[in-house]
């Protein structure tokens, strides 16, 4: 996909399609109305018979407008003037680009009105262009075997108006890569559990590793994990005949000595519950358990792609949480690689497990930051829904970084209280802490867990359970976080 800017007369640029924005005023937006003047009032005739109310996400395609260089022109809603702000732009761009994937049309130019410069600024809109078109034209790497349907054809996207097109430019690349990072986690995560392996998704990491310069990649397999003593992980791997993986993925953009930024996912590929088995309904969404490691690899090739002059680290726990004969009980007591000792009261919190072992493993990096993102639990989506990711860390400028990082790439966060008293909880009777500590406050207390082997670390941890994937008719992953795991990383590079 190429981007670039609109600079010269629309009335005369020669693609295959305008997108014009329409206010639910009827009022054309400004920079339609040299259109509209150009076809001889074409557009204004058919607002004032009432055929587009400009609602935002509504779309009408024309045909061979007389008096313009394009062949075609796509209205799109941009709702009321006094409501239109940088979400109801997004939504009408989005609008635009999905009905624009559904047609043959294989150039455009953008020309909707601006929300304010303080509100998505020249390289924001560059960003978010790219980055909603990467979305337009997703497909889900489905097993059908019917036909498939021809693949998009949208090759050019020119867009504006813009104040500085280095800024823009910019922006088109930055989003880009974001796009291209978050495919990379979607096809990983809507992949089933049968393909999906820790074994596959270490493959892959090895294989992204290859195609990206900078990017090195290595793999623990059983007795490496062995000897790194990773026991918690161990014990929500042994019920499985899949082996577990722990993946390394090295960036180097800086001094070798420079501290980096970890990032740590959880990759469990399927997520039964083990013995403390899940009721049926909705299961097989126990697939997309592993979005935080599709997210973490998919941020370090981003990271790669665009050389930013950073070192990052990405952990990826990967295991399959299986009931059976070789399975974890509730009861059993594992050590964690830090050497505390773990009573696993539920099979079903194996998250925490997993991770506890990979975050101890972050240590020998020294890193200025480690962030861990994870499908966690079930009390954060009871908790926030599906529009915010659950924040939380022990360091709060860290924790401020993260939160300004969702509200500039529109992937959003809200921080939950990681107080001390929520660590009581997790008190055990025959280990140093259980895996769980009651329903009440569940995102919080599961925090809390991981929190016990982060002392001394910069560390956040994102709860992306609610946002990661959709159920329903549109089932499949989001791609969320990875649009804010990049900005956090792109703006640490430019400071
Ligand atoms: N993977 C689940 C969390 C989850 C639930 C993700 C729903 C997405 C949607 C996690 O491993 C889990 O099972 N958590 C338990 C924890 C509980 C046993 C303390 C949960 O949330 O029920
Ligand atoms: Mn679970
Ligand atoms: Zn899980």
């Amino acid at each position: 996909m190429e981007f670039g800017v609109w600079s010269k007369s629309l009335a005369s640029l020669e693609i295959d399609c305008l997108v014009l924005g329409v206010f639910e005023e009827g009022e054309l937006s400004g920079e339609a109305r040299s259109v509209d003047a150009a076809t001889g009032g074409r557009l204004r005739k058919l607002l004032e018979r009432g055929d587009f109310a400009g609602r935002p996400g509504d779309t009408l395609l024309l045909g061979d407008l007389p008096g313009i260089g394009a062949t075609r022109v796509l209205l799109t809603g941009l709702g009321t003037k006094k409501l239109f702000q940088r979400k109801a732009w997004r939504r009408a761009c989005q609008a635009a680009l999905a009905h624009l994937a559904r047609t043959r049309i294989a150039s455009c130019a953008i020309a909707l009105d601006r929300p304010e410069a303080k509100q998505l600024d020249d390289y924001y809109f560059g960003r978010q262009v790219a980055e909603l078109a990467g979305a337009a034209l997703y497909r889900i790497n489905d097993l059908k075997t019917a036909k498939k349907p021809p693949a998009p054809a949208l090759k050019r996207v020119l867009a504006g108006p813009v104040r500085k097109a280095a800024a823009a430019q910019k922006g088109f690349t930055h989003g880009a890569a974001v796009a291209a990072a978050q495919v990379i986690q979607r096809d990983l995560a809507n992949l089933p559990g049968n393909i999906c392996t820790p074994s596959f998704l270490a493959e892959e990491a090895r294989a992204l590793g290859r195609r990206h310069g900078g990017l090195k990649v290595k793999v623990l397999d059983e007795p490496a994990i062995r000897r790194e003593k990773m026991g918690c992980l161990l014990a929500v791997s042994q019920g499985s005949h899949q082996p577990p993986r722990f993946i390394v993925l090295e960036y180097q953009g800086a001094k070798r000595d420079e501290p980096p930024v970890v990032l740590v996912g959880k990759g469990v590929t399927f997520d039964t519950g083990g013995i403390s088995l899940k009721d049926p309904p909705g299961m097989d969404e126990m697939k997309f358990d592993m979005s935080g490691a599709a997210a973490v690899i998919a941020t370090l090739t981003l990271a790669a792609q665009l050389r930013l002059p950073l070192n990052v680290v990405g952990l990826v726990a990967a295991v399959e949480n299986m009931p059976g004969s070789k399975a974890v009980k509730p009861g059993d007591i594992a050590t964690s690689a830090s050497g505390q000792t773990v009573e696993i009261l539920n099979t079903d919190a194996e998250g925490r497990l997993i991770l506890c072992d990979a975050l101890h493993y972050a240590r020998r990096f020294r890193p200025a930051a480690v962030v861990d993102i994870a499908t966690l639990t079930g009390a954060c989506v009871v908790a926030l829904g599906h529009h915010h990711a659950g924040l939380m860390g022990n360091d709060e400028k860290l924790v401020a970084e993260l939160h300004a990082a969702g509200l500039r790439s529109d992937d959003r966060c809200w921080q939950l209280p990681l107080t001390e008293e929520y660590g009581e909880a997790l008190k055990s009777n025959f280990a140093d802490f259980a895996n769980v500590g009651g329903r009440d406050g569940g995102a919080i207390t599961a925090a809390a867990f991981l929190g016990k082997f982060t002392q001394g670390l910069k560390w956040a941890h994102l709860d992306v359970a609610g946002v990661a994937y959709q159920s329903g008719a549109q089932k499949g992953s989001t791609g969320r976080p990875t649009p804010l795991l990049s900005d956090f990383l792109i703006q640490r590079a430019a400071r």
